[in-house]
């Protein structure tokens, strides 16, 4: 069965607190996809925070946890994940394969995304970590390489910024799920963002992502439930719409 809009849209719950959470959750509970649980209110509250949310809403959850360490104590903290039952984790993709196997190994029904480089890093930061010119020029390169160590590995797929998604799924293929976080509508790309590769949701979509990660555009609205449909819409013109 196809997924509607508001499926494709993934909420991160990156807040201090419970209770800012559970007021999001509230108003956005049938408006997206899944909610995001990533490290700010993981490392404040720990497993709670997926109980909390799993009492309160139907939606899918996605532990954002990035691990990088050693290939035993990945494989050991994704047992412990697998325990908690969520959708997706994320473990980070520049380190070795066999640390991606280990934790595909133990994560039981979850499915393991590989973050291949965060969307606030540009070609000076992949520079600065001391990467050759071949990938510096060209940081997709470094993606790709990255998202392959990462299937080959056995994960479901990985997380990417919007410019790389069509790149990955001609390379790939179309059974690699990808999720794309640093996502902007046009409505609200300000000067001084953060997120450096950003794409709007449409341009997304249609690039064949399978998830897209949104938060302060909806977060920060003076309405955010308004902001999750305005969001759900744009997606929808995209998927019923001829591709730009
Ligand atoms: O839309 P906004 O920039 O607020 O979304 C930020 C969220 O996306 C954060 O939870 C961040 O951890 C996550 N993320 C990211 N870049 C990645 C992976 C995840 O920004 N490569």
């Amino acid at each position: 069965m196809q997924k509607t809009a508001k499926e494709y849209i993934i909420f991160p719950l990156d807040f201090p607190s419970m209770e800012a959470a559970q007021s999001h959750i509230r108003q956005l509970d049938d408006r997206v996809g899944m909610f995001k649980i990533g490290l700010e209110l993981f490392i404040r509250q720990g497993p709670a925070v997926v109980e909390m949310v799993r009492k309160m809403s139907g939606a899918g959850i996605f532990l954002d946890l990035k691990l990088h360490d050693i290939s035993t104590t990945v494989g050991r903290a994704m047992a412990s994940v697998a325990d908690l039952g969520v959708d997706l984790v994320t473990v980070h993709g520049a380190s070795s394969q066999k640390m991606l196997g280990a934790a595909v190994k133990n994560a039981g029904k979850t499915k393991v995304l590989a973050v291949t480089l965060l969307t606030d890093n540009d070609a000076a930061t992949v520079r600065a970590q001391g990467f050759k010119d071949e990938y510096v020029n060209a940081p997709e390169k470094l993606v790709l390489l990255r998202a392959r160590m990462a299937l080959d590995a056995g994960c479901a797929g990985v997380v990417c910024s919007g410019r790389e998604t069509a790149m990955l799924k001609t390379q790939l293929g179309k059974e690699c799920l990808i999720v794309t976080p640093g996502i902007r509508p046009q409505w609200c790309l300000t000067p001084g963002d953060d997120q450096k590769r950003v794409v709007t949701p449409l341009k997304a979509v249609q690039a064949g992502s399978d998830y897209i990660v949104i938060g302060r555009p909806i977060r920060d609205a003076d309405d955010p439930a308004r902001a999750a449909e305005k969001v759900a819409l744009e997606i929808e013109a995209g998927l019923s719409g001829p591709v730009a």
